[in-house]
């Protein structure tokens, strides 16, 4: 659970990583904010690449941000766009690798939040390492 002066604080932290958007191909500038286990909040935006499948999404970048300073899980995620576009399916993926079904992903528009998602209703069913068979099949 995250109290609503957190929430308020994502959605504010996602709205300004926006202004760090570099995204001259697509000019869809995404922000994003994710608190992490340790209280630290990790912002992002999206970086686009002239090789277009390089670009990378916003809340990649956050996360990435934050497992490569040594976090390895995270609470709460806000993703921050002009009009509150929800996140792509790549990025549901990575964030169930570190965030639990019931982690709020919190989608954020030009006006504010917009609206408030689990996890598990953006990504039911989904794979994860519990899945891979290591001892019971030859490789
Ligand atoms: N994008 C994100 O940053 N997050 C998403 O969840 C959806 C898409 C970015 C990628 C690309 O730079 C631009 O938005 C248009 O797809």
């Amino acid at each position: 659970m995250i109290d609503e002066r957190m929430v308020s604080e994502l959605v504010e932290l996602a709205q300004g990583a926006r202004s760090n958007s570099y995204a001259p191909y697509s000019r869809y500038r995404v922000g994003a904010a994710v608190l992490a286990e340790s209280g630290k909040v990790y912002t992002g935006a999206n970086v686009e690449n002239s090789s277009y499948g390089l670009s990378v999404c916003a809340e990649r970048v956050a996360i990435w941000k934050a497992v490569s300073e040594g976090e390895r899980r995270i609470l709460a995620v806000a993703v921050a766009t002009e009009n509150g576009g929800t996140p792509c399916g790549a990025c549901r993926q990575v964030m169930s690798e570190f965030g639990s079904g019931d982690m709020p992903v919190l989608i954020v528009d030009a006006d504010g939040l917009k609206q408030r998602f689990r996890l598990d209703e953006l990504l039911p069913e989904a794979f994860s390492g519990s899945d891979l068979l290591h001892d019971s099949e030859p490789g």
